[in-house]
């Protein structure tokens, strides 16, 4: 979903810009381009497509200078072309501008425009903002973009060089977050810190409505009302590496294997084992009031969602509280009224995606406390709500969510217990699970090392058109999750669906040409789970089990079985997706697809 790169110090600013948008290629996009300055010499080259069009643009040329900014546009308002790629120019070629989001009054703004004789030559929202700012500048860039921000309706992260300012670029957002990198080299300005963690771990975020003005030495931040802000930077925890795919083909692959790390770091430092309590600093902000809260709702988009689902279980099986879980994108249109001192939990790898950042403003609105579970440390939902926790899984560079997937599982299970050994949960309870959690990282092991039999199963099912994923109890929002992996990664349709409801509809379906990944690990629902399989067996419905090592009663009867090792009812969920992730990064892979970039889709849906 579109991303900003912006450099200014004492090195050429052309590979700097190309490699920055190369790392937040994963954000999705369908053009790009860059504008390089030298003193008053702005060069600015665009291209359609993938940022390898970019780089054929410009790999011959110069672009001599050290002060760029560079873009990917995920179009909002006019097809992907070059002429719709950013950076968008006034008129007269002196003023260039990158913008993620959306500019809700341009059609005002440009009907005004043109009625002064301004001619427009694209068709997106961004190039009014290239003429206002144009318009009101007098020497001071910043200030024309702080009047040309009072002007304009919607969501904007944006950057802008100016001809008859060199040395300087200026950054303002609104909606749409912007990231200040220092280091020895000069000054970035990233939409995420992935584009920058190369050169830099200190970071300081602008928050909204906010402006800075940075140069090769320096940066300074106001206000909307021109009102200067002093903020420190902040050290991030993300290396290098971490956004590279250190000898995986794929960056999905890569964190389908960082699973086991991923989880030793949303436990690390937050297991106690002596009371079987966790320690959760993040929310202790509002700890008296949470520990006191019957009535709690968790809100999300797509995976995030199924991982709500998943821990509205897990909050019914640990705690006392009336737990609903809310797909963001509904939740915000629905009547809402909270009982007194209800908790609104926004679950989100990204930290940004709108109807997630949508639905808790309405939830703050009526009156609800909110809490966040976020991976990206600084991003919009950790800055909109009261307290959270952070996932600590490192950069999900893959579009299709996965180790921050069992992050969330596991950060939800903390949560849980913690307010559970606070209600009714016993001692031993809390310390089985703690152990329990513990053990997980060992246990993703093991469920991986049946990668290559995973490989071969997808092999075998991997050209079917149609599959159906069932589940029950906990395991039912991993039905759904593992249909929308496969869906998202290899564009096999793919249905999940709570096993119970088979003989409600589904079961008609069933037909030799059409797998059913049936998830039954020995818990409470293996029964009902065993005799869905034979329904689907005495229907020629082939069936591939996901079922706990050593189950003979599933053996049996699957044609194909993925074993997981064995764990605690609420905990399985962790497993059981991991062989859903793999089938779906296999199919992917033998039948071409564009694996960490799929068609359509984005890392982080920034717009509504
Ligand atoms: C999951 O594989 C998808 N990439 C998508 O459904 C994603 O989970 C959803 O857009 C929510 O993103 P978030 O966790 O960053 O809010
Ligand atoms: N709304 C702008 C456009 O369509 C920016 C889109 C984006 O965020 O990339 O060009």
């Amino acid at each position: 979903m579109c991303g900003i790169v912006c450099y200014v110090g004492r090195k050429p600013a052309k590979p700097i810009l190309l490699e920055g948008l190369k790392r937040l290629e994963y954000r999705g996009y369908d053009s790009a381009g860059l504008a390089v300055q030298d003193g008053e010499t702005i060069h600015c080259e665009r291209a359609v497509g993938k940022i390898v069009e970019l780089e054929r643009r410009v790999n011959g040329l110069e672009m001599k200078g050290t002060v760029g900014i560079a873009h990917t546009r995920w179009a909002t308002h006019g097809r992907p072309s070059e002429e719709n790629a950013h950076p968008q120019r006034d008129r007269d070629e002196n003023v260039f501008v990158i913008h993620n989001g959306i500019i809700e009054n341009y059609h005002v703004l440009k009907k005004k425009l043109e009625k002064d004789g301004i001619v427009f030559r694209s068709e997106t929202d961004t190039e009014v903002l290239a003429h206002l700012i144009a318009l009101h500048f007098d020497g001071d860039l910043s200030d024309a973009v702080r009047k040309t921000m009072a002007q304009v309706e919607g969501t904007f992260g944006i950057g802008v060089i100016h001809r008859q300012t060199p040395g300087q670029i200026v950054v303002a957002r609104r909606g749409s977050p912007l990231i200040i990198g220092v280091s020895d080299d000069g000054h970035f300005v990233a939409s995420d810190v992935s584009a920058m963690v190369r050169y830099t771990n200190k970071v300081v975020h602008l928050e909204e409505n906010e402006l800075a003005t940075v140069t090769a030495d320096g940066f300074s931040i106001s206000t909307a009302q021109a009102k200067p802000v002093q903020r420190s930077t902040e050290t991030v925890e993300w290396r290098a590496e971490d956004a590279e795919l250190n000898g995986f083909p794929h960056f999905m692959l890569k964190e389908i294997y960082e699973q086991p790390a991923a989880l030793e770091n949303a436990i690390r430092g937050r297991l106690e084992q002596g009371e079987g309590v966790p320690k959760l600093g993040g929310i202790m902000p509002v700890w008296e009031s949470l520990k006191q809260s019957r009535h709690m709702v968790l809100v999300a988009c797509g995976t995030s969602y199924y991982a709500a689902s998943v821990g509205k279980y897990i909050f019914e099986r640990l705690t006392e509280i009336d737990t609903e879980v809310g797909l963001a994108s509904e939740f915000r249109y629905r009547k809402l009224n909270f009982p007194p001192n209800t908790f609104v939990v926004a679950i989100s790898q990204s930290g940004e995606t709108a109807d997630t950042l949508a639905a808790i403003k309405e939830a703050k609105r009526k009156g609800a406390r909110l809490i966040g579970v976020v991976n990206v440390v600084g991003s919009s939902i950790s800055r909109e709500t009261e307290a959270g926790i952070y996932n600590h899984a490192g950069p999900e560079i893959g579009v299709a969510s996965t180790k921050n997937f069992t992050s969330q599982l596991t950060i939800l299970t903390l949560l849980a217990l913690l307010l559970g050994r606070h209600q009714n949960l016993s001692l031993t309870e809390g310390i089985q699970a703690i152990r329990a959690l513990e053990a997980l990282p060992g246990l993703i092991h093991k469920a991986l090392a049946q990668a290559n039999h995973i490989e071969a199963v997808s092999e075998k099912y991997c050209r079917c058109t149609n599959w159906l994923f069932l589940g029950r109890k906990y395991n039912y929002p991993i039905a759904l999750e593992g249909a929308l992996k496969l869906k998202e990664v290899s564009y096999i349709h793919a249905e999940g669906y709570a096993a119970g409801e088979m003989k409600h509809g589904p079961i008609a379906l069933i037909n030799p040409e059409m797998p059913t990944v049936a998830i039954i690990p020995l818990d409470e629902m293996h029964e009902k789970m065993l005799s869905n399989i034979h329904e689907i067996k005495s229907r020629k419905g082939p069936v591939i089990a996901i079922a706990t090592e050593g189950d003979e009663k599933v053996r049996d009867v699957a044609d194909d079985i993925i074993e997981i090792p064995p764990t605690l009812d609420f905990l399985y969920p962790i497993l059981t997706v991991i062989p859903c992730q793999l089938l779906a990064y296999y199919c992917a892979k033998f039948l071409n697809r564009d694996i960490d970039k799929p068609r359509n889709l984005a890392k982080s849906v920034t717009v509504e």
